[in-house]
């Protein structure tokens, strides 16, 4: 059994008692985006970002909570961006890239074989909600087609063995999941 997720703009009532932005997030927000930026208002972007990497997607109320800490109405903004998720999905979000190179090197075997080892469609997650199936455009690395996105890690020349390799491997928490060819150093 898996749920569905092909309609990630329209949103989910969330029950959750203590707030969204948590203090943490708060200070990551104060200390290390307002510098960056002009004014409050321009941080939206990135705290709604940081909001879905926290949480995996981004809950109304959570919107609500970012538009008062920035002193901004609550923000109809999210619904416009693609890559925001108003809607929970799995843990790992499997995005495999359909467009001509890589449909011409093999991302619908690539498709078809998560397809088949995790038992959803496209746009589905999986029932554990640890992966949710999807496909987007190009990704702009075809010379390396096919290639899909595993959260925020690119994969190039895929091939169901590679993948299955990286699926196996991927650890429980998303958050340790880390693209291996960066040198994560402060
Ligand atoms: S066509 Fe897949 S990365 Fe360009």
């Amino acid at each position: 059994m898996s749920w569905r997720v092909e309609n990630r703009r329209l949103a989910v009532i969330d029950e959750r008692a203590e707030p969204y932005l948590t203090e943490e997030l708060k200070r990551t927000l104060r200390e290390t985006y307002f510098p960056r930026y002009p004014t409050k208002r321009a941080v939206l972007l990135p705290a709604l970002h940081l909001v879905q990497h926290e949480y995996g997607w981004i809950p109304q109320r959570a919107i609500a909570e970012v538009a008062e800490f920035l002193e901004m109405a609550p923000a109809e903004t999210a619904t416009f961006y693609e890559e925001y998720w108003l809607k929970p999905k799995g843990k790992y979000l499997l995005q495999v890239c359909r467009s001509l190179s890589c449909e011409l090197c093999g991302s619908k075997p690539i498709t078809d074989h998560i397809r088949k080892k995790l038992a959803i469609e496209v746009g589905e997650t999986t029932s554990d909600g640890k992966f949710t199936l999807v496909e987007l455009e190009c990704l702009g690395a075809c010379g390396n087609a096919p290639v899909a996105l595993i959260n925020d890690v690119m994969h190039e020349d895929l091939t169901s063995e590679t993948l299955d390799r990286v699926l196996d491997g991927l650890p429980e928490d998303p958050h340790h999941f880390r693209d291996p060819v960066v040198t994560w150093e402060k």
